[in-house]
């Protein structure tokens, strides 16, 4: 006999508390009062929000599933999940900024951090008193992350490793106070020889690169960061020596649900302004909204914006499993990725149509929207890198 897979065991059976909603209501109103009156003119400018997020920081969302001893809030990864939604429809780049510092930092620390480095390194970040940066990507080391060319290698004494390379694309780059930097200090083990450091940005050999100028998220600043001759004390390794392309995939399996969040906040910020437009904008004596060919595009937009919640609700609660259970959500977490960002592609794209010449203007967020969706599929793992990573699960080969 066959065997059949009972999809009820997989039945989403999510509920969201009071405390869920009071957080995302709280989120919702920080957003839209406080952060989407200056949303436009961070883009225009490019200039990092800190002092909204140092505020968001003090509303415990720079650590929202750090513990409160840690000065998180204590909360679990749907409340994550629904505090991005809210920051991101509000604006991308500073959902960007806190998911970083949420999901691909504060995660790797707790999970993998020694007492001393959660307080040293997670408490004055979950805080919002200072900025982390997570920092796998070289110039010629981007999808194939096993690749990097920038090396630690031990002193004589075996107290420092000496840190030389040059890390490409690290959100918060300009700003970070600390660095979760992966680094090969045995190269000849491939994967096996990387290991991952907790950086101190004051120190001497920690040298910022040029910014990058991007498309979208503009506030969120990302450079280039070039180590020279950068002493890291060994007290710094992060979970251990050779450990650190495991620990960088475990982040990232929480920042994609990171970022499949952000996408789906800008997807809904997109699909509600259309709604409205549609309602509002008389066309050929009635609302656009009265032509079959809006309404397809507005039910399309609702249906994958629904389909992408549905994903990101099973990857939390695939992620809450392995806090009891152990093993991994990568699929889960792969599968909201992909789909959210490219959903967001999609819905922002009709967006920009629906408001026709209005929403190709600078005069309303849509065209923002659309450059802001567009990182969505390729940072934290581009969509190429999510499907090959689902395949491989569903295949069995790795
Ligand atoms: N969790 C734990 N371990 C994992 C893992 C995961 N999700 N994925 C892989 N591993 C382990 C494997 O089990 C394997 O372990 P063993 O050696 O013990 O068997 C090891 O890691 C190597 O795995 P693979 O053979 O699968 O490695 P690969 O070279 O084929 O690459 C990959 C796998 C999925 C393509 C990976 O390289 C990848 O995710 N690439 C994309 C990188 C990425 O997302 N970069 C974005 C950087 S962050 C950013 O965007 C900037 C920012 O600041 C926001």
């Amino acid at each position: 006999m066959v065997a059949q897979t009972d999809f009820s065991e997989q039945a989403i059976t999510l509920q969201l508390t009071d405390e869920h909603r009071m957080l995302r209501d709280a989120v919702r109103s920080f957003a839209q009062n406080e952060i989407v009156p200056i949303a436009a003119e961070l883009d225009e400018s490019g200039e990092f929000p800190m002092d909204t997020i140092k505020k968001l920081g003090a509303m415990g969302l720079m650590g929202i599933e750090v513990p409160e001893e840690y000065s998180g809030a204590g909360m679990d990864s749907l409340a994550y999940a629904l505090a991005m939604i809210e920051i991101a429809k509000a604006d991308a780049s500073h959902s960007t900024i806190v998911s970083v510092n949420n999901s691909l930092y504060n995660y790797a620390i707790m999970k993998f951090g020694t007492e001393e480095q959660k307080r040293t390194f997670v408490t004055p970040i979950a805080s919002g008193e200072k900025i982390g940066a997570y920092s796998l990507t070289e110039p010629m080391s981007g999808s194939d992350a096993g690749t990097m060319q920038s090396r630690a290698v031990l002193n004589a004494a075996g107290t420092h490793y000496v840190i030389n390379g040059r890390k490409s694309w690290v959100t918060s780059g300009p700003v970070a106070d600390y660095v979760l930097l992966f680094t090969m200090t045995e190269p000849e083990k491939k994967h096996k020889g990387v290991t991952a450091f907790l950086i101190d940005t004051t120190l001497p050999g920690f040298i910022r690169g040029k910014k990058e100028p991007k498309l979208g998220i503009r506030a969120s600043a990302t450079s280039e960061i070039v180590y020279e001759n950068y002493e890291c004390p060994v007290e710094n390794i992060l979970g251990g020596v050779g450990e650190g392309f495991k620990i960088a995939m475990t982040a990232l399996d929480a920042g994609r649900i990171g970022i499949a969040s952000q996408a789906h906040g800008i997807a809904e910020a997109a699909y509600e302004a259309s709604v409205q437009y549609a309602r509002e904008r008389i066309a050929f004596g009635g609302p656009i909204g009265q032509n079959q060919m809006i309404q397809q595009k507005i039910a399309d937009m609702k249906t994958r914006i629904e389909a992408s919640r549905l994903l990101i609700y099973n990857a939390v609660q695939a992620k809450e499993r392995t806090k009891l259970n152990g093993g991994r959500y990568t699929l889960e977490a792969s599968m909201a990725k992909l789909f959210a960002s490219e959903t967001a592609a999609f819905v922002t794209d009709e967006a920009v149509q629906i408001h026709g010449g209005m929403g190709y203007s600078k005069e309303l967020p849509i065209e923002r929207y659309y450059r802001d969706a567009r990182i969505t599929r390729i940072y934290e793992g581009t969509s190429e890198i999510q499907r090959m990573v689902i395949a491989r699960q569903e295949l069995g080969l790795r």
